[in-house]
Order: C-alpha cells, then sequence, then structure tokens
C-alpha cells in the first residue's frame, strides 16, 4: 500500500445499498487497514460492522467499526452515499433539493471534525453534489471527486466486450459529461486492442451497424433505469466503481479514470462538476487529460455541461 507508512482510514456515510456494497468490496483488498461506517440509523451501521467482522476470519484483516464524526479527523478518504436515491421515473436531477440540503450538514460535519483528507462524492446528481461538496468544505478541488461517469465507461466497455467478444481490459473507452441522461460516449477515441474501433469492424466484424453502436450506447445510458424498475436500486457495480477509485488514491496509481472533477478552462469549460478522464493519485486529481473530441462530441459535452449549470444555478448563484 502506498500509504505504507502509515494506517489507512475510510470513513463511509451512509450504509445503504451502495454504501454497505462499498465496504464489502473492500474486504480482501488490502487496501483500507480502518473502515469506519456511518448512517443516520446508527443500528444498521452497527448491524454492517459486526456482520463484515464476522467475514474478516474468511479474508485479510480489516478493523471496521460503527462510528461517529469525529472518526473523519484520522481519515484518508471520506466517501458520501448518502442521501435519497431514484425511485422508478425519476432521474437523477429530481435529487438536487433533497440532497444538496443534506449534503450542506454532512460536509459540515466531517469539516468540523478537522477532517483534511480526500472527499469522494457517490449520491446523485454526483457533479451537482461534488460542486456543492467543493463549495461546502473550502477543500482544494483535486482532493473532491465525484465517481462521475467511472460506473458508465464500466458499462460502455462491458457492452463492446460482449458485442464483439473481446476481453474487456482490451476496450478503451469513455463515456464522458453528466452521470445522466446527457452523458456521451466518445466514439471517436474508442479502440479495441490497439485499433480504432472503425478500423475493428473493418477487418474483424463489418456486418456491424451505426444502430448496434447507437443500441450499445442507449443501454449504456439508461442501465439504471432498467435496473431500478427490477430490483428497486444499483449497487454491486457503483461500488466496485469507488473501491477501483479508493485503490487508486491510496496506492497512488496515477489511472486515468472518468471521475467527476471541477473544470477550470478544460473543454472550453469552467466552474462546475462533470466526468471527463483525469489522472488519481494519492493527493487525488493530479491532472484532467483533455482528450481530442470531434465536432459532435464537443457540442455534446456542452449542452451536457449546460442542462448541469441550469440544474446547477438556483442553488448556487
Ligand atoms: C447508476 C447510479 C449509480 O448509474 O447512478 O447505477
Amino acid at each position: 500500500m502506498f500509504y505504507d507508512n502509515k494506517t489507512t482510514r475510510v470513513v463511509v456515510i451512509g450504509t445503504g445499498f451502495v454504501g454497505s456494497s462499498y465496504a464489502f468490496s473492500l474486504i480482501n483488498q488490502n487496501v483500507v487497514d480502518e473502515l469506519v461506517l456511518l448512517d443516520l440509523n446508527k443500528a444498521k451501521a452497527e448491524g454492517d460492522a459486526m456482520d463484515l467482522n464476522h467475514g474478516l476470519p474468511f479474508g485479510s484483516p480489516m478493523k471496521i467499526w460503527a462510528g461517529a464524526y469525529s472518526d473523519c479527523e484520522e481519515a484518508d478518504i471520506v466517501i458520501i452515499t448518502a442521501g435519497a436515491n431514484q425511485k422508478p421515473g425519476e432521474t437523477r436531477l429530481n435529487l438536487i433539493e433533497k440532497n444538496v440540503k443534506i449534503f450542506k450538514g454532512i460536509v459540515e460535519d466531517v469539516m468540523n471534525s478537522g477532517f483534511n483528507g480526500i472527499f469522494i462524492v457517490a449520491t446523485n446528481p454526483v457533479d451537482i453534489l461534488s460542486y456543492a461538496t467543493w463549495k461546502f468544505s473550502g477543500l482544494p478541488m483535486e482532493r473532491v471527486i465525484g465517481s462521475g461517469t467511472i460506473l458508465d465507461t464500466a458499462r460502455f466497455r462491458f457492452l463492446l466486450s460482449d458485442f464483439f467478444n473481446i476481453d474487456v481490459r482490451n476496450i478503451h473507452a469513455y463515456i464522458i459529461g453528466e452521470h445522466g441522461d446527457t452523458e456521451l460516449p466518445v466514439w471517436s477515441q474508442t479502440r479495441i486492442g490497439s485499433e480504432l474501433i472503425d478500423r475493428y469492424i473493418q477487418n474483424h466484424k463489418p456486418e456491424t451497424t451505426k444502430e448496434d453502436l447507437d443500441n450499445i450506447f442507449t443501454n449504456v445510458r439508461d442501465a439504471a433505469y432498467h435496473i431500478i424498475e427490477r430490483k428497486g436500486a444499483t449497487h454491486y457495480a457503483i461500488a466496485m466503481g469507488l473501491q477501483r477509485l479508493t485503490k487508486a488514491i491510496l496506492r497512488n496509481e496515477r489511472s486515468i479514470l472518468t471521475v467527476s472533477t471541477l473544470l477550470q478552462g478544460e473543454f472550453s469549460l469552467d466552474d462546475l462538476y462533470i466526468g471527463v478522464p483525469a489522472i488519481v493519485n494519492k493527493d487525488g486529481i493530479q491532472e484532467v487529460i483533455e482528450i481530442d473530441l470531434n465536432e459532435e462530441e464537443k457540442k455534446q459535452l456542452a449542452h451536457s455541461a449546460d442542462v448541469l449549470k441550469k440544474a446547477m444555478d438556483p442553488i448556487f448563484k
């Protein structure tokens, strides 16, 4: 572990579906030494801590407990999954009012503990709540990271690997923009192995149609709605994405992930959090990777940013 000269601590605020799945995903990862669970429902946090602890003899050593905001002082990462989540038929942007209010209280309580680490924001609408956390905490932007389109990019890579029957680790593709209905696929930079997707199709699967590719993206963008209709919530894949982000920070991996980060002129956008490729290291966001976009992609990203700004204006202006 990069932080091997000290005990690593992560505090999870919210032990609902996502928070508890994230906690479980950290077991056996050898990346977190201390895992603290916080929830308004203290009994739930205590029950999760007990249940996870009882599994440790099958895994690797960790200290897990249901704690309090005072435990944030020594935390390297505080991850917020608390808040209202989408009900069937709701968009993520419908949650703004409720969750900004909840976040104001949470972030204040965390900062009052003397916390000086990195926030990871998972609650939706994640781009706006990441911006809110940055504003409310007063921390430098690199230390407030939203899960952004890390999950959408994973869905995109999975569906492409499934369609082309190729190991997902050889699919290089990004979804950027709002983690929501205006997100966009960067087809112009999508590669299978080292071949751009158009070349790959030409050489290996010429029967592929534009409709096939459009369906893949539609299924990425609308995945959460389909899952929520069936089981009421999504949590496993987002938990894995949050675990991946946690490891990139604590192991100083300098990984490129499509997280939600503050843009300050990149992609000709400013003063908003949105999902773009960024290098993640022990200090949080090391650098935004301003990938080349074609004209259509630039237009779609500008539209996505516009939708987020319009949604944020009543709250922050
Ligand atoms: C989803 C939630 C995390 O896309 O917004 O599944």
